[in-house]
């Protein structure tokens, strides 16, 4: 059976057992509103519920994976609490008790990169690139990243990422731990599928408590970090170096820091 759905710019998809969610709002290179958050917030748990979904697989379209936040909405409607949108999804992603899959094609931005670190397999496109730019606009860390990046990457790559803030490569990613394999961009949802319909067909109480058993360990540090990460960044997006970056951005020009 296929089911289908879209709403706000993410598709669903339902078949053989995965249920896909595609971000598709490739005008603004799947930039991340608040309704898109929202919407695979609700697709999340709604899988969590439906015994019949037994693997997700989060995808973006062709050219890209996501932008990131909309960093409109960051200038406009920033998070303001932990029920906004972007702090249930990230809860979403980081308490999922079935297997996520990612496929990451194209650029992969901000909490593009950050939600991978939540994920259980990862594949990328030869093309992905990754980058963790929160230096750059004024704000800091999320999704934990501040923990789980140097525990991947040590604590030089980490720093090195999170400070500089320069984009990297699918090479880099599958060096460090991030991705679990790269596909031609061309092959990448069939190779990604293929592993999650692989997933969907072991007994499901396996994998989900082998799922639990990997993430024991570490799931109450990640969520304080998740959770002091979260209330530093929406102090830090309210301050004047933020404003700075976003308004640069949203103006197509260079930011000026030197009066912040
Ligand atoms: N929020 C809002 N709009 C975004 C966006 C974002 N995160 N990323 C891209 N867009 C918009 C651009 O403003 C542009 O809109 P326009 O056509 O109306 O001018 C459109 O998407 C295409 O983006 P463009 O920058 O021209 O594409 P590109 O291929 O040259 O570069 C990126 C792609 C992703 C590298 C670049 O858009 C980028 O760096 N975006 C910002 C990423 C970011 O800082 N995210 C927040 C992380 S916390």
């Amino acid at each position: 059976m296929i089911a289908k759905a879209r709403t706000e710019q993410i598709e669903t998809c339902f078949q053989h057992g995965v249920l896909r969610i595609g971000i598709n709002r490739p005008e603004k290179k799947n930039a991340l509103s608040l309704k898109m958050y929202e919407a695979m917030a609700e697709a999340l748990a709604r899988a969590e519920e439906d015994e019949r979904v037994r693997v997700l697989l989060l995808h973006g379209t062709a050219e890209c994976f996501t932008s990131g936040n909309d960093l409109a909405d960051f200038a406009h409607a920033p998070p303001s609490g932990k029920d906004s949108p972007v702090f249930r999804f990230l809860a979403a992603v980081s308490g999922a008790k079935k297997p996520l899959v990612a496929a990451v094609n194209g650029p992969a931005v901000g909490i593009g990169t950050t939600m991978l670190l939540h994920c259980d397999l990862v594949y990328a496109g030869e093309g992905a690139v990754f980058q963790l730019p929160f230096v750059n606009l004024g704000l800091c860390p999320e999704a934990a990243s501040s923990y789980l990046l140097p525990k991947l990457a040590g604590h030089l790559r980490a720093s090195e990422l999170l400070l500089l803030g320069e984009p990297f490569c699918a090479e880099a990613a599958l060096k460090m731990g991030l991705v679990n394999g790269i596909y031609p961009d061309g092959k990448l949802f069939q190779g990604a599928i293929g592993q999650a319909r692989k997933l969907a067909e072991k007994p499901q109480g396996s994998v989900r408590l082998t799922k639990a058993l990997l993430k024991e360990s570490q799931a109450e540090r990640v969520a304080g970090v998740m959770s002091r990460e979260g209330r530093h960044f929406m102090e830090a997006l309210a301050g004047p170096e933020a404003r700075e970056a976003i308004s640069a951005f949203l103006e197509g020009r260079t930011p000026d820091f030197s009066r912040c």
